[in-house]
């Protein structure tokens, strides 16, 4: 497997290895519930009359290949040798679960097309619903012929472009994002002429509804909300800057807007009523959670963090095939939850969840009146 020079990695390979090491070990989350899940309250049915086996989650995506189940791991990483060995890994996880799997930015692999292999997950997971990722500076940057050939090198089944103009104004360090001019052009651009579904995402401070409305107007099909609630890139990038000694402006305005976004359950309800398929993702650790996204409107939710961390504490524990039946058991067990939680409301599809009744309160409540 080619993986650049490991004897000296690039700034890039360091910010990749830093963001895992960090997102496994570092405080990178905000504390209570920022996400606004206990503002929302299901309503239980004590007669749902049907068998647990009954329930169907088998969700459509944005491919032929129907989903197992209305779950997705959100793109994570690539570029170094441990990225390399999580995203197999992590794409094994996916392909037995049925579930999509999405790597991380190809920025890196754009730069350095030796970093390819870091990327390449389809040998090791053929049948997996691979999604690919790129920022929007990057697309914009790129232009469509590129990043085509960017998906066509991994064999992708769609594209997940991210917007994080607040992760990359906080960002230490000389290739930071400053200039988020232009992006919904080759957003329209990707959708019209890509031949593959482009998911467009946010990073942990949510997609407004103007935003998803906008979204929606220059053709995009599926968004990914990524609100705040779960890994604050925000925060996450002010502590690498202090941890580089560097107490700059970044860092200081890093520290104020750790929450800055949209919480989760707020984005996924406001996105909700859109021509859009929702992904709810930012902070969704338990079937719980996931159910309320799925009652609140969304079609898949996703998940990054949680599932890497148990990837990786099994993999420091007894090694690779270890993490990867410990991941399966864990995503499971929240498949299991969805599968109970949709059981006890009465009907027979997932799908169904979503004209469920709810109870929302508190803070979610004033969103909802937005
Ligand atoms: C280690 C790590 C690296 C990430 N890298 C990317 C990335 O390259 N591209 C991207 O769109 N999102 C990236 N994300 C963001 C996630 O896809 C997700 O939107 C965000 O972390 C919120 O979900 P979570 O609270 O479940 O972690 C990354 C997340 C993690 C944990």
């Amino acid at each position: 497997m080619t993986q650049g020079n490991p004897s000296t990695p690039s700034p890039s390979q360091i910010r990749k290895d830093d963001h895992i090491e960090l997102c496994h070990r570092g405080n990178v989350t905000l504390s209570g519930d920022r996400g606004l899940w206990s503002d929302v309250s299901l309503i239980h049915n004590a007669l749902p009359e049907l068998k647990l086996s009954d329930i169907s989650l088998e969700t459509e995506a944005w491919s032929a290949l129907k989903l197992k189940a209305p779950l997705m791991l959100t793109g994570m990483t690539g570029g170094t040798e441990k990225a390399a060995m999580i995203n197999r890994g992590l794409a094994q996880v996916c392909e037995a679960l049925g579930i999509p799997f999405g790597l991380g930015s190809q920025r890196i692999m754009s730069q350095d097309p030796s970093l390819t292999d870091t990327f390449k997950v389809k040998e090791f997971a053929p049948k997996l619903n691979l999604v690919s990722n790129l920022g929007i500076n990057q697309a914009r940057d790129l232009g469509v012929d590129a990043v085509r050939a960017l998906c066509d090198a991994v064999e992708s089944d769609a594209l997940a472009i991210h917007l994080n103009p607040a992760m990359e104004f906080i960002q230490p360090g000389s290739d930071a994002d400053r200039d988020f001019s232009g992006g919904i052009n080759i957003l329209h651009d990707l959708v019209e002429t890509l031949e593959r579904p482009v998911i467009v995402k946010e990073c942990g401070c949510g997609l407004s509804e103007k935003v998803v409305s906008r979204l929606a107007n220059a053709g995009v099909k599926f968004v990914d909300v990524s609100g705040v609630g779960g890994t604050s890139w925000v925060k996450l990038e002010a502590q690498r800057a202090l941890n580089m000694k560097e107490y700059s402006r970044e860092a200081r305005l890093g520290l104020l807007l750790a929450d800055w976004g949209i919480p989760t359950a707020a984005a996924v309800m406001l996105a909700a009523p859109y021509p859009v398929k929702v992904i709810a993702s930012g902070g969704i650790s338990n079937a719980l959670e996931a159910s309320k996204a799925l009652v609140l409107g969304a079609d898949i939710v996703g998940m990054a963090r949680p599932a890497l961390q148990v990837f990786l504490d099994a993999y420091e524990a007894q090694g690779e095939d270890h993490a990867i039946t410990a991941t399966i058991e864990a995503l499971d067990e929240i498949i299991y939850g969805i599968r109970a939680i949709t059981a006890l409301h009465g009907v027979k599809h997932v799908r169904h969840l979503k004209h469920q009744e709810k109870v929302i309160s508190g803070r979610l409540r004033d969103w909802a009146k937005l």
